[in-house]
């Protein structure tokens, strides 16, 4: 699924507020603050709930304390994602009594999950929002502005905002976001987000394509294509008598120019298939990395799961990967203690690991979601303790494995997508190879924005260092 990232639940941008838009000179009446946690679509969200607030007048603005609505764009896959927000929300309340006129809003999975129900455990929140419902924000806030609690947590068979531009925020000006369906109908058992984000849908190839190639005339240069599962994208055109997959998608985004990165997630193993993994070899500016949870590794915990892939099948996507792309990079997220979990199962994930040898996992302990298939049917009876060693067993495994293929690549040099100036120091610029890593090099001349060559001389755990070499 998408809760990803290789930016995916990315730690350091959780909570993350939004910056007025570069060279945005309307003027605003109001402000507006959001803050987004979760899932790169949630990121993606709050840029198109961005635009809809810049019509109405909203600007927005880092500084939650001057502003008239705060919006916390939430998240419900695991039980300490909801205490965080709720955590969070409990710092809006001096503000609130001392503010009239002061609104809160929850966006996303926890509005969806709640509903009405926030509206009575929280009392200082206004609005309750669902990620199907964001074009009806301006109505909802007006109902709010009159001291009502508004909400609305419809969700959608068709809602794509395909015709909404998103105002990117936060943004580095190289790379971006693109939304290319919504939803989920795999049902993993364990997962709130088909209840949260409903059935899968996708947009229209057209203005996913115009948005790429609108991007890129903006100097954009690398795009990650999202979806819970980008795999099953399908667009019927009637008019044109076509139907597009996403290996198709693939190729017409790889078109928009040699010089435009394509990334894409999430892949789900049953749905990604040869045709994508061909597309990518075909195009180099398709980069070579995949996220392919597993989730475990043992095929009676995956039965339960309801992932529909044994460990062995797993296993051959894996080489059938490997033999297409020889240099693309893996990722993947795990869970450790699921229902039942034995340590039979758990040294069954320990080894699916080294046979895939990840170069980045998100690793969980299982937290029981209410109304899942999971909860429903199975009891969460993996001991806290447990489900935490063997997770600690396996981040040290993983560990190991990063470790090792940083070490690899010292030696090879890679082309590099420069994103910005290091955080570590103002001498050097980093960007990421093809395989998602980040690369550290001395800045000389080079331009954000722009591709270099770099030797790799040295790595960290988690970074490559190297020269710029021509
Ligand atoms: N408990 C723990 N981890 C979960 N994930 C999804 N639901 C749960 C849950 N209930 C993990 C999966 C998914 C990632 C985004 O979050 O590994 O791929
Ligand atoms: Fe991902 Fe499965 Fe959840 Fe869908 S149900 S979002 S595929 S983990």
């Amino acid at each position: 699924m998408l809760e990803i990232v290789d930016k995916t639940h990315d730690e350091s941008r959780q909570g993350e507020a939004v910056a007025p838009q570069a060279g945005d000179t309307r003027v605003y009446t109001k402000k507006f603050y959001i803050e987004s946690y979760g899932c790169q679509m949630n990121f993606n969200d709050s840029e198109i709930v961005a635009s809809i607030l810049n019509k109405e007048g909203f600007g927005a603005t880092r500084n939650a304390e001057e502003a008239d609505l705060v919006l916390l764009n939430t998240c419900s896959i695991r039980e300490k994602a909801e205490q965080t927000v709720r955590k969070r929300l409990t710092e809006f309340k001096k503000t609130k009594k001392n503010r009239p006129g002061f609104l809160v809003g929850v966006l996303g999975c926890m509005a969806e999950r709640l509903k009405a129900q926030f509206l009575e455990q929280e009392k200082l929140v206004d609005l309750v929002v669902g990620p199907d419902a964001y074009r009806t924000l301006p109505a909802l806030i007006e109902e709010a502005e009159t001291g009502q609690k508004a909400i609305n947590v419809l969700l959608s068979r068709e809602e794509t905002y395909a015709d909404i531009s998103p105002v990117r925020l936060n943004s580095n000006g190289v790379t971006a976001f693109v939304s290319i369906m919504r939803g989920c109908n795999n049902m993993c058992a364990f997962c709130v987000v088909p209840f949260t984000r409903g059935r899968e849908r996708s947009r229209d190839q057209y203005s996913i394509i115009a948005e790429a190639t609108d991007l890129f005339e903006n100097g954009y240069r690398e795009v990650t294509l999202l979806g819970q599962n980008v795999d099953s994208y399908y667009f019927v055109d009637e008019q044109k008598d076509e139907t597009v997959t996403f290996a198709g998608l693939l190729e017409k985004v790889a078109a928009i120019s040699p010089l435009l990165r394509i990334r894409f997630s999430t892949s789900h193993p049953k749905d990604i298939t040869d045709d994508v993994l061909f597309a990518m070899a075909r195009h180099e500016n398709i980069c070579n990395y995949i996220h392919l949870p597993v989730q475990s590794g043992s095929t009676r915990i995956l039965q339960l799961m309801n992932r529909t892939y044994t460990r062995e099948w797993y296993m051959k996507k894996v080489d059938r990967i490997r033999e297409i792309l020889p240099d693309c990079g893996l990722s993947t997220d795990i869970i450790t203690g699921f229902c039942t979990e034995t340590e039979e199962d758990h040294q069954d994930t320990l080894a699916v690991m080294e046979y895939a040898h990840y170069d980045l996992a998100y690793m969980f302990a299982y937290s029981e979601r209410p109304g899942t298939l999971a909860a429903r049917r199975y009891q969460d009876d993996v001991p806290e303790e447990v489900k935490k060693r063997r997770l600690a067993e396996v981040v040290a495994l993983h560990r190991r494995h990063t470790l090792e293929s940083m070490q690899q690549d010292v030696g090879k040099t890679f082309s590099v997508l420069i994103e910005g100036v290091s955080k570590r120091s103002e001498d050097d610029l980093f960007g990421r190879n093809d395989q998602n890593k980040v690369v550290v090099f001395p800045k000389g001349n080079h331009q954000k924005g722009t591709y270099v060559k770099v030797k790799i001389e040295a790595c960290t755990a988690g970074t490559l260092l190297g020269k710029v070499v021509d």
